[in-house]
């Protein structure tokens, strides 16, 4: 729809297609449901509202917003094709559509969403400056843009992700979140942490583990820095 630039989504669609193969969509759902959960609640999302996902994985917050909201219309959007297919066998519901699309081009009409929802995707766009005009320019006069991360620059713990995903990934600060907004065109209304209280943390006699070097460093990154919620709202 719109005349956004052309990105290299055959890396996503190999990248992402892998974690959908192997399952990964609902281990992501699992962990990331619990601050996700939280971040859903404050959207001010009524009844018959329409919801765009991007980056849906296994297309949960939707279903979610589908049984407390009773949302209108709910559009996944997703760039692996096989994350696009699980959602839709995860979902019976005529309300809720997954398709394969790119943040940087999204195939949505000007003006027609009341909220977009983005949980632990955003960075991944190869040009977020241009990817926050595509949703400024889908949202409806006054829409909301909730976009959630758990990793951004004050979140140390979360840097070496990149080692493991073949995709170049936006480490930005808490500050560039609510100034690329605004270049963008959108207000910010809130941001701000969300502790995941529910992953489990270990004693302290049984680090170092795989991931964390000491417990300290794991209480950092899940109860201290946690999720990042940043909070656009499109000018009326
Ligand atoms: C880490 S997963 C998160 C999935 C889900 N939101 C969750 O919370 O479990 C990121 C998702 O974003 C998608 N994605 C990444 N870059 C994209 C792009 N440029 N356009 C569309 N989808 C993209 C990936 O295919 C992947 O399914």
């Amino acid at each position: 729809m719109s005349a956004g630039p052309t990105v290299p989504i055959m890396s996503v669609q190999a990248e992402f297609d892998a974690w959908a193969n192997s399952g990964k969509d609902r281990g992501m759902e699992k962990r990331h449901w619990h601050t996700a959960k939280h971040a859903l609640a404050r959207m001010p999302v009524e009844q018959g509202d329409s919801v765009l996902d991007l980056g849906t994985g296994s297309g949960y917050a939707l279903r979610a917003l589908r049984d407390t909201r009773e949302i209108g219309r709910g559009i996944g959007l997703d760039g692996a094709p096989k994350m696009v297919h699980n959602a839709r066998e995860y979902t019976d519901d005529d309300h809720i559509e997954y398709v394969v699309g790119d943040f940087h081009d999204l195939p949505i009409e000007t003006d027609s969403i009341d909220h977009v929802w983005s949980m632990e995707a955003f960075y991944y766009a190869q040009q977020p400056l241009a990817a926050l005009r595509e949703i400024a320019r889908v949202l409806a006069p006054g829409g909301t843009f909730y976009c959630a991360v758990n990793f951004f620059a004050e979140s140390v713990h979360t840097h070496e992700w990149q080692e493991f995903v073949d995709i170049e990934m936006q480490l930005w600060e808490k500050a560039t979140y609510r100034e690329r907004f605004r270049e963008a065109g959108l207000f910010v209304a809130e941001q701000d942490t969300i502790p995941d209280r529910e992953t489990e943390i270990p004693p302290a006699e049984t680090f170092p583990t795989d991931s964390f070097d000491s417990r300290e460093a794991m209480v950092e990154r899940y109860r201290e820095h946690g999720t990042l919620l940043t909070v656009g709202v499109a000018p009326e």
